[in-house]
């Protein structure tokens, strides 16, 4: 049996009484010398950081991934090179648009965030559930993000806001397609695909560089779970999918994902079909097909979930030597945010903390600030005659040639509608049928005509079935769809 420890102050003292409060005589009032007492409210009073802006709600979990295909002949990345190189992992799935306590079955993409801590410093994947993404331009999250959050006067999320926002964003459509869809309620984390979604590059030692996406596939198999149930669900037990990983890992059912990639030579990728800079849009597997290079299994629970899943800060900007972000307008805009975000939701030091720090040490001459710890005490400048931390060459970006007037320009791809159709296409006729009726429910629950009529117009220039179909769902005439 564990040993009973004694009752200590966060200084260490020893903690006589814990229940009954100092006070002057059996009946008088609480003395301010009762530092434990003070001390334990002024703790609690703190207990309570930001929720993060977005992805507030998640469950997390360590594993391990295993290489089973070397992959130096594309990138130099420790991780992917090798033979059956295990690297440890911790992943946070999550809601996207609910705060901390929202029901988890709650219809909405799922965040898919993915950390291997590599021999060469931390990497992170921040993929979702879904391939693609609603907006290709950093400047409209904030807009996107408010429509799906809660409307400021009365304080109630609003599918009037939220459509609102896709409809006069035609580049939204595919993803609202995935979402509408039976993949926009997964019915268990474990029971979903992730994806990179955005293209990455990928260089090898001689310095070639390739495009890459990233795509874990579960080996659960995919599964989701009808609106009707999880309204039932979310009456029941608003924390199911967080119970429902914790349990199954708890019990050793240790869940697993393939890791696949797809790689696009470097010349290939700017001259392919669709812009694959443009996270709206996919590259065909017939194209360019799934290459399995591994696998990842979860197989720890945290012992802390504040300590692990809270403070854990993600980055899309957390790369290794051998990968590089993309030209990407979207992902280049969230390379600066989530560390941003991070200093404002645990402080400037938030890398300090044990679930973030690296397995290498860390040598740099960044100094202090709020909860600065273990920092050394040698030379804290550069140039320096000291020894101090010299540049490493093998984080030398590779670069690409870039050209042309610096301006505000409308996405290079403007075909924001075939991807959609070509998604609506491959559906079987039972889920065309619960997108439609899906679609019915939420978009049908709009008061504002001029919002039902432009979404189903991108729905119809996405494919005429579609469009019609909703159209008739919602008892709208073709005529006011198609005139335009
Ligand atoms: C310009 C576009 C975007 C911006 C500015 C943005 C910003 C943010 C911010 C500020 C957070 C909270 C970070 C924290 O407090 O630790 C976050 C979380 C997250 N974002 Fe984004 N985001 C963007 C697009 C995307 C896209 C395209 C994806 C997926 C492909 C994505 C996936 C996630 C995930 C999974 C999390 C939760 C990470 C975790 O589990 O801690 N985001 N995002």
């Amino acid at each position: 049996m564990k040993k009973q420890e004694k009752l200590t102050t966060s200084a260490g003292q020893a903690w006589a009484n814990n229940n009954h409060s100092q006070t002057a005589g059996e009946r008088g009032p609480v003395l301010i010398q009762d530092y434990q007492l003070l001390e334990k409210l002024a703790h609690f009073d703190r207990e309570r950081i930001p929720e993060r802006v977005v992805h507030a709600k998640g469950a997390g979990a360590r594993g391990v991934f295993t290489l089973h295909q070397d992959m130096s002949k594309y990138t130099k990345a420790n991780l992917f090179t090798g033979h059956n190189k295990q690297t440890p992992i911790f992943i946070r799935f999550s809601q996207v648009a609910g705060e901390a306590g929202y029901p988890d079955t709650i219809r909405d993409v799922r965040g898919f965030a993915l950390r291997f801590y590599t021999q060469a410093g931390n990497y992170d994947i921040v993929g979702n559930n879904t391939p693609v993404f609603f907006i290709n331009d950093p400047l409209k999250f904030p807009d996107f993000i408010h429509s799906q959050k809660r409307d400021p006067q009365t304080h109630l999320r609003s599918n009037e806001m939220q459509w609102d926002f896709w409809s006069h964003s035609p580049e939204s459509v595919h993803q609202v397609t995935y979402l509408m869809g039976d993949r926009g309620n997964p019915a268990s984390y474990q029971n979903m695909n992730g994806y990179g979604s955005h293209t990455f590059k990928w260089v090898n030692e001689q310095g070639e560089q390739y495009w890459v996406k990233y795509h874990f596939i579960s080996q659960q198999g995919v599964k989701n779970m009808t609106d009707q149930t999880a309204a039932q669900i979310a009456a029941k037990d608003p924390d199911y999918l967080l119970h429902e990983l914790y349990d199954a890992i708890a019990k050793g059912h240790f869940p697993s994902w393939k890791v696949c990639v797809q790689i696009v030579p470097y010349e290939a990728g700017f001259n392919y079909k669709y812009d694959i800079f443009d996270v709206t849009k996919v590259i065909s597997h017939h194209d360019y097909p799934l290459i399995e290079i591994g696998e990842f299994t979860l197989n720890e629970n945290p012992k802390n979930y504040f300590d692990e899943v809270e403070e854990i800060a993600f980055s899309p900007a957390n790369m290794v030597p051998g990968i590089e972000p993309s030209l990407d307008k979207l992902l280049q805009g969230r390379l600066f945010s989530y560390k941003d975000a991070a200093r404002y939701r645990l402080g400037v030091n938030f890398d300090q903390l044990p679930i973030n720090q690296p397995l290498n040490p860390v040598h740099n001459y960044e100094r202090d600030g709020f909860m600065a710890q273990n920092q050394d005490n040698t030379v804290n400048y550069e140039p320096n005659s000291f020894q101090g931390p010299k540049e490493d060459n093998s984080a030398q970006i590779q670069g690409d040639s870039v050209q042309g007037k610096t301006g505000n320009y409308l996405p290079y791809d403007q075909d924001y509608y075939s991807a959609a159709g070509r998604l609506y296409r491959v559906m079987k006729p039972e889920e065309q049928e619960r997108l439609i009726a899906t679609i019915k429910n939420m978009l049908g629950s709009v008061t504002k005509p001029e919002i039902k009529i432009l979404e189903t117009r991108q729905f119809y220039q996405a494919d005429h079935e579609y469009g019609q179909r909703v159209a008739q769902a919602l008892g709208l005439k073709m005529e006011e769809i198609i005139k335009h």
